[in-house]
């Protein structure tokens, strides 16, 4: 087993609602739970950016899979590197819908997915970098090494 973290971004291929982010989140949580696979999804303005933890191989397969979704378009990986860690291992899916929930992570997620929208850094650093950084330093999400 190789753990990576692999980063995409995509943007919704139509207006989505509840029903749909509960639909993705419920096949995503079952499917990641028997691949091993943790991560979370992010929504905000038309974009998704979701995080997947797992085996290399498993994680680019069900990368394959998740990019034919005609859910989503213009799928574009924009991290994939090894992980000493999980940084989610708390969650084998979550969804965090900024359109919706305002939580205390509210103003650094939506840059993070702005930069990664237009190509821009966030405080100096990649989108994809300062994501894993915000989560991996906040203590109740307990990196599991
Ligand atoms: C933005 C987005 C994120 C998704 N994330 C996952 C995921 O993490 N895991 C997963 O199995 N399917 C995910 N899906 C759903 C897959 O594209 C696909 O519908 C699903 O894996 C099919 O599973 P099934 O064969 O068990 O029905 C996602 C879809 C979208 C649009």
């Amino acid at each position: 087993m190789s753990l990576h973290q692999l980063i995409y971004l995509s943007k919704a291929s139509r207006p989505l609602t509840s029903i749909d982010f509960l639909e993705i989140l419920e096949v995503a949580k079952r499917n990641n739970a028997s691949l091993g696979v943790t991560g979370s999804l992010f929504y905000n303005g038309g974009w998704f950016l979701q995080v997947l933890e797992g085996d290399v191989t498993v994680i680019n397969s069900l990368y394959r899979r998740i990019e034919q979704d005609n859910r989503h378009e213009h799928t574009q990986i924009i991290y994939l590197e090894p992980a000493n860690c999980r940084v989610f291992s708390r969650w084998t899916m979550n969804m965090i819908n900024l359109e919706t929930e305002r939580g205390n992570k509210y103003d650094i997620l939506a840059d993070v997915i702005k930069a990664a929208t237009k190509g821009g850094l966030v405080e100096g650093l990649s989108p994809a970098v300062k994501l894993l950084k915000v989560f991996s330093s906040d203590h109740f999400f307990q990196s599991v090494c």
